[in-house]
């Protein structure tokens, strides 16, 4: 007998979960995060402390979400745990000021370790569907991330319909859950295009306690306008991809590209774009932007896969509007499908990441400045870089009014180690760090990256270090750069003989 379902309001939903409780939320940044339930959550926690009783749950995501889910809950002091990725504000300062234990996970790794129990099991998934059949076909939305698995783990499932999504997104996922070792398989994706799974996630339809209905907008931020500098990282991105395919370094028909979040890699698609040597291209990425959406109808980009339409409201109107000039065009994925190292490394991909500071060396931070506060998280970055065909980094060569040097010697925290990234590129130029030794790299990044301001503070670093090692250091200084910037506000005027000890 085919089920009905119950409606309820999303108080009605919030009530079924308690002090304690662990839920998976659907959706890849705030593209698909279900926003009714998780707000009625925040009031009920508030609620509860008003009283003075506690009141927390433990959260998965599939990444960062939108402020109606992170925002609310931190707000309300909500949270016993987070993972995997967060980038809101209030999100931000609570897990700073330990008030939300957060630990950073590589994206693709979520899904299957809650498979394997390596974390408290989710009690409740909150999805968010643009279609539900009564036999427990769920339709999402604009983004995919790990619902498939916490649909198949969690005891109980709360759907958000989302009327702002059309039924007609039936057909753009691909929704494919594998098996798990020693019965895995290969994934059989050859190319960005090919499917391997269902367009809906199948469920249980008695394990769906109800539908919460909504009209409510993703809660994407817009992105900030190019500037000289991202002007100028993408145009450097986009000349050293169009030699490597010059010299043959890059096979002629391209390579899949890759781009990371934020503003920056949003300027690099579209300078990407707008190079005439680069011929049109496909994407097998994680999240796709505004620019990669402008791209396609302007036929740069043939193809793009992802696990998320990260894109504005006024991009994702438009997409909806000419919804069918899409479909053989783009493809959603799970984030352990769109983020796999297997796939990545098999289709050769070109991964863009941005990074918050890098070294001499090549090491790159993305996610703790000055060591120590959480930006973000890793995100994807991993999961692609240590598989790429060629792994770039951009960052812009010096952050806050230039009182930063994006380059340091040493990083304060390591995400992508040497080993493996190829290439570093700034407004200024490119780092080229292929089959290069330590000292050789540490030149290279220093001549062609680092602003002009920096360049000698960094050399004066290089010639103070020990002669006769592999990677010249001075452990008492290495961090120089970083203490001259807490104390005085700026990593101008570092002096090395402070802290060099001899
Ligand atoms: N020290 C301190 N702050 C720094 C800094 C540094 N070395 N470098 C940059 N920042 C600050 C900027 O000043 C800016 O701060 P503001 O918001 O107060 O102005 C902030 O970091 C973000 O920088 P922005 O220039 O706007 O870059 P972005 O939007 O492109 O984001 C990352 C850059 C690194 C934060 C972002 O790409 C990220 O979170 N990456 C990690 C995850 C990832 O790579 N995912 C991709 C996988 S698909």
């Amino acid at each position: 007998m085919e089920k009905t379902f119950k409606f309820m309001t999303a108080q009605e939903a919030a009530s079924y979960v308690n002090n304690g409780d662990v839920v998976g939320f659907s959706g890849f940044t705030p593209a698909g995060s279900p926003k009714e339930v998780s707000t009625a959550i925040a009031q009920r926690a508030e609620a509860f402390h008003a009283e003075g009783k506690p009141y927390k749950i433990g959260m998965y995501t599939g990444a960062s979400t939108g402020d109606s889910l992170d925002g609310a809950l931190a707000r309300a002091n909500a949270i016993l745990f987070r993972t995997p990725y967060q980038s809101n504000k209030d999100l931000r300062n609570a897990l700073n000021a330990e008030k939300a234990p957060y630990f950073d996970m590589h994206l693709s790794v979520l899904a299957q370790e809650l498979r394997y129990g390596f974390m408290p099991k989710p009690k409740f998934a909150i999805i968010e569907v643009c279609d539900v059949t009564p036999n427990g076909e769920l339709v999402l939305t604009a983004g995919v991330g790990i619902s498939p698995t916490i649909c198949t783990i969690a005891d109980h499932i709360i759907l958000e319909l989302n009327e702002n999504h059309p039924k007609e997104l039936r057909g753009f996922h691909d929704i494919y859950e594998p098996l798990d070792p020693p019965f895995r398989k290969e994934f059989p994706i050859y190319k960005p295009s090919d499917r391997i799974g269902s367009p809906v996630v199948k469920v249980d339809p008695s394990k769906i306690l109800g539908i919460v209905r909504t009209n409510r907008p993703d809660e994407v931020g817009g992105f900030t306008p190019t500037d000289e500098v991202t002007d100028n990282i993408g145009k450097n991105v986009a000349t050293f991809l169009a030699n490597e395919l010059k010299i043959g370094r890059v096979p002629s028909s391209f390579l899949p590209i890759q781009s990371g979040v934020g503003n920056i890699a949003n300027a690099v698609m579209a300078s990407l774009g707008a190079n005439p040597d680069i011929p049109p291209f496909q994407m097998y990425t994680e999240v796709i932007q505004d620019s990669v959406i402008e791209l396609i109808n302007n036929g740069h980009i043939t193809f793009a896969s992802g696990c998320s339409l990260t894109v504005s409201n006024p991009v994702l109107e438009g997409i909806y509007k000419n919804i069918e000039f899409f479909r053989d065009k783009l493809v959603l994925r799970p984030q352990e499908i769109s983020n796999n190292p297997e796939i990545a490394r098999r289709l050769g991909l070109i991964t863009i990441n941005t990074a918050l500071e890098a070294d001499i060396y090549g090491n790159v931070n993305s996610t703790h400045v000055m060591g120590s506060k959480m930006m973000n998280g890793i995100g994807g970055a991993g999961d692609f870089t240590r598989n790429a065909y060629i792994s770039i980094f951009t960052t812009p060569s010096t952050a806050k009014g230039g009182k930063i040097s994006a380059i340091v010697p040493m990083v304060t925290h390591v995400d992508q180690s040497e080993h493996s990234v190829n290439v570093i590129i700034t407004e200024h130029g490119v780092a080229d760090l292929r089959g290069k030794s330590p000292i050789q790299r540490a030149e290279e990044i220093i001549n062609n990256c680092v602003a002009p301001e920096y360049k000698q503070v960094l050399r004066d670093y290089m010639k103070m270090t020990d002669e006769g090692s592999h990677t010249p250091h001075d452990l008492a200084a290495c961090f120089g750069m970083h203490e001259q910037f807490l104390k005085t506000g700026s990593m101008l005027g570092t002096d090395w003989t402070e802290f060099h000890k001899n």
